[in-house]
């Protein structure tokens, strides 16, 4: 039997906010489309939720922005888009044999694209349009080096065939994901698009010229002008974090807010947290934040990362001391301090002085994906109108 989590608490009574600001998508959206050409369109990948922003609200943002596509992981998102009365092209691309035998007759249905990586794949997707009685919109995804899903360079003639000979699905793209478009020295970049350039042409002679191409990602959409073809999927851009330096103005569209629980004052030689990790050499001010690893901070930025405590007598910078814990951490407001409880705290996001998300990253050595996406399902998400 499956059973759904129940909030134990009432979200209005928790102490932390994710605020997800929409206008912040909708410009950064509107900042990547203008760097497209005309004839490319902009697919916002909205998976994970929205890469934890809600998927929903993310998605109506990004279209307001001037995005013409929707990418998500799992066709049960691309349905519950579909389902909310999102009208927009949308590709699903992650199922398994269970989703595809339980959910891709009305994903087809719906007329969403299904991204299919394996003759396996194509298999399922053509009993399904079957059960559909509607034929599939299929993107074929290449392997070009990720090493994911996709069907192998070596072995396209043998899928261009079964297509061509598969009256329950029609092509209309063809795609691959770059493993390193963030390091635009890498070569490894240019070795893949040789490889889908190369599995296009060869797919062309059995089943005709693919409509729809695509291969970039934000990161080779901010530097690749070459590679943006006919559409380009971005995840993290949208939400405010450029994989690659630029002046593409973007910004953060999740501020994550708490408040001081309590300020003490202690001496030199105090001792902070599990492990105590941290002794003090000075004497200064602790404030004490309720948001902790259960919230969705990496327990690994403990005594790495800072936050932002917005005091009566200004904003500070106050460092977080010691191993972060479930539910809290503590910072160091300093000795002279007008801190008091109840001020409101920036862990992350768009303040002007704030901690950003790359921050966050940087502490631990991940990446702002992970820590966006980890925002836990214990932090009401506060859309702002
Ligand atoms: C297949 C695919 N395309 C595009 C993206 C978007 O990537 P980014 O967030 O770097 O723009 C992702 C995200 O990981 C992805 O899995």
């Amino acid at each position: 039997m499956m059973s759904l989590p129940m909030p134990a608490e009432d979200p209005r009574h928790l102490p932390n906010r994710a605020v997800i600001d929409p206008s912040a998508i909708t410009e950064n959206a509107r900042a990547v489309r203008s760097m497209l050409g005309e004839h490319t369109a902009l697919m916002a990948v909205v998976k994970a939720d929205g890469y934890g922003h809600g998927m929903l609200d993310a998605a109506r943002a990004a279209l307001e922005g001037g995005a013409t596509w929707l990418g998500v992981a799992h066709p049960a998102s691309a349905l519950a888009l579909c389902n909310a009365g999102v009208d927009a092209p949308i590709l699903t691309w992650l199922w398994e044999p269970h989703s595809a035998r339980t959910l891709l007759p009305e994903v087809i249905n719906a007329g969403i694209d299904v991204s299919v990586g394996s003759s396996a794949m194509l298999t399922q997707v053509s009993e399904a349009a079957r059960t559909a009685g509607r034929r599939a919109r299929v993107h074929l995804k290449i392997d070009t080096g990720m090493g994911r899903g996709g069907v192998l360079a070596s072995s396209i003639d043998r899928t261009g065939r079964a297509l061509e000979a598969d009256d329950m699905v029609s092509l209309v793209g063809a795609w691959t994901h770059l493993a390193s478009a963030d390091d635009p020295d890498d070569p490894f970049t240019d070795r893949q698009v040789e490889l889908f350039d190369g599995a296009v042409e060869r797919l062309a002679e059995h089943v005709g010229p693919v409509p729809l191409q695509h291969l970039a990602n934000s990161a080779a959409a901010l530097s690749r002008p070459d590679l943006h073809r006919d559409i380009v999927r971005c995840g993290i851009a949208l939400y405010g974090y450029p994989p690659v330096p630029g002046d593409c103005a973007l910004r953060p569209a999740m501020t994550l807010r708490s408040s001081l629980a309590m300020v003490k004052p202690v001496a030199a030689g105090q001792t902070i947290g599990y492990g105590h990790i941290r002794t003090l050499e000075e004497p200064t001010t602790l404030g004490l934040v309720p948001i902790g690893y259960a919230d969705g901070l990496h327990r690994a930025a403990g005594d790495k990362a800072s936050v932002l405590v917005r005091t009566a007598s200004g904003d500070v910078r106050a460092p977080q001391l010691g191993r972060i814990s479930m539910d809290q951490i503590v910072v160091d407001l300093g000795t002279d301090t007008a801190a008091e409880p109840g001020d409101e705290v920036i862990v992350f996001g768009d303040a002007s002085g704030a901690p950003t998300a790359q921050d966050w990253a940087g502490a631990v050595g991940t990446i702002p994906y992970e820590v966006l996406t980890s925002v836990s399902a214990r932090v009401p998400r506060d859309v702002r109108a």
